[in-house]
């Protein structure tokens, strides 16, 4: 089979209807240790994946042709890789710029200003007795980064400070939180990369509100503070106190950036940095290493492969630690933010399908839920586990039962079961088994093995946009729904439902405010 064409090709679907996983195992003893690899604080198992090491050779191949190691030397250059909004790419540079050696913090050293200066005020906010409760509002790359992290970290929190997040627009979500605070105590934090979000600013708006209601006699400007690429928006609004980023970090990239700001009050300068540094070393592996011994090129081509050749439409990431039950939801912005996309860097039509639906859920629980459509369904999907050895608790008998369930579900989704051997009925207990699945796994959930892992990540999205030749750091898909809900929020007021087509109409009629 060649992958020459990027096109599906009726090689790549025969080949996904021959190949049986348990037979692979059979012809290759080297399978395991030939289709794993590790990086800085990550262990991939790639061996229960549909391909095999002739596939792996094809795909470095057409990772050569679509140029990913100069693409890669741009970016890590500041190069404005990011054509349709004519910016560089700076996240790998920032964090190289903050904690990387002088050698790689080389022209970029000046991007470390904003972080500094967040880290700074971390610490005053860390240090100010009277501070109990800080509120971040913020939405997407403003919020699922650096909640993840805080969730993830829990065990590195080193203050009494509560963090909160508020990103929805829904104020039921708000008003919960706003129940439990007395303003005295609380700093909010409203972080927008372009402070013309709706949902971070209409939010900002009520917490402002509720503030000056609950405590006139009090300074707003002690208490609230704003991170954004616009500071002059910021300024407009009435923000005294706001800390800077560089636009050429993408909001589902900033979690690194001042934007990490609860992240840094949580668990401290110092974790925080050892977050950054985790996220350089994988830095350091992305771009040394033969692709070959690549792990974020691994991950990426794996996409490329599930999506484009095995037409694969989704990808299910479980996380086996409850730290890590937002990651499903920070990857699936972080992946299909970048690469759902259907024309190329140039504006020309894709060959084939671009990046997959993600999804998924916290393991152990998620096998109560949809493991039963992943063993038994129609369609298949490949599983990502995520697994972290030690744990960061003492209670017994707990972990090894964890780990013994992500070990049998890949298991069972490659093996199956046939019923007959079982009680020799009808076929409601088979498993076609068969099913691909990829395994990482992390030493410990530390500050510097997460910084390293979400880089994995970044630089995983990277790969795979570059091979599909889409460009991972614009998001125009998001805009046309925006600028609509104006239009209907309006209409909603009015009533007005006149040009609209007859099923919008209908709605506005049904929603229309009385
Ligand atoms: O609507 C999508 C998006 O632009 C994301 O890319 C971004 O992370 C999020 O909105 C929030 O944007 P901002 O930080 O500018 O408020």
């Amino acid at each position: 089979m060649k992958l020459a064409s990027h096109a599906l090709t009726a090689d790549a679907v025969f080949y996904r209807n021959q190949f049986d996983l348990r037979e692979a195992f059979e012809r290759d003893v080297a399978r395991f240790p030939g289709l794993s690899l590790s990086a800085p604080a990550v262990t991939a198992d790639m061996s229960k994946c549909l391909w095999d090491r002739s596939v792996v050779t094809q795909l470095m191949e057409l990772a050569r042709a679509r140029e990913l190691e100069t693409r890669r030397a741009a970016m890590f250059d500041g190069q404005a890789i990011n054509e349709s909004e004519g910016r560089p790419v700076l996240h790998a540079s920032l964090r190289a710029a903050v904690v990387g050696d002088a050698a790689s913090r080389g022209k970029t050293s000046d991007l470390a200003g904003s972080v500094l200066d967040m880290l700074e005020l971390a610490q005053t906010i860390r240090r100010n007795p009277a501070i109990q409760d800080v509120v971040h509002i913020g939405i997407g790359g403003s919020s699922l980064g650096p909640e993840l992290v805080c969730q993830a970290l829990a065990d590195f929190k080193s203050t009494a400070i509560r963090v909160h997040f508020v990103s929805n627009i829904d104020a039921h979500q708000l008003d919960a939180v706003l129940r439990a605070l007395r303003p005295a105590s609380t700093v909010f934090v409203v972080a927008s990369k372009s402070f013309s979000t709706l949902e971070t600013l209409r939010n900002a708006q009520s917490a402002l509100r509720w503030f000056a209601r609950q405590a006139p006699e009090l300074a707003t400007q002690e208490h609230f503070v704003a991170i954004t690429a616009k500071p002059e928006r910021a300024q407009a609004m009435g923000f005294g106190a706001v800390l800077g980023m560089p636009e050429g970090i993408g909001g589902r990239f900033s979690l690194w950036s001042s934007i990490g700001l609860p992240i840094a009050i949580a668990i401290g300068p110092d974790h925080f940095k050892a977050l950054l540094q985790g996220g350089c070393a994988m830095d350091q592996h992305f771009l040394g290493e033969p692709l070959e011994k690549n792990l974020p090129v691994w991950l990426g081509l794996l996409d490329v492969w599930n999506s484009t050749y095995l037409q694969f439409a989704s990808r299910c990431v479980v996380p086996y630690h409850h730290g890590l039950r937002r990651l499903p939801a920070f990857l699936q912005q972080l992946d299909m933010e970048s690469n759902g996309k259907r024309v190329k860097r140039d504006g020309a039509p894709v060959d084939g399908r671009t990046g997959q639906c993600v999804w998924g859920e916290v393991g152990s629980d998620s096998q109560h839920a949809f493991f039963q459509w992943l063993h038994q369904g129609t369609q298949i999907t490949p599983v990502e586990f995520v697994v972290v050895r030690h744990p960061c608790h003492q209670l017994m008998g707990h972990h090894q039962a964890l780990l013994a369930n992500a070990v049998a579900q890949a298991q069972a989704l490659m093996l199956g079961q046939s019923s007959r051997k079982v009680n020799g009925l009808n076929g409601h207990q088979d498993f076609p088994g068969n099913r691909p699945s990829c395994f990482l796994v992390l030493e410990k959930l530390t500050p510097y093995n997460l910084g390293a892992f979400l880089a994995l990540q970044e630089h995983r999205v990277f790969v795979a946009g570059t091979v599909w030749g889409v460009n991972s750091f614009d998001q125009w898909g998001v805009e046309l729904g925006k600028v609509l809900a104006t239009d209907i929020d309006r209409r909603l007021s009015s009533g007005d439902g006149d040009g609209l087509d007859p099923s919008t109409a209908g709605l506005v009629a049904l929603l229309q405010a009385t």
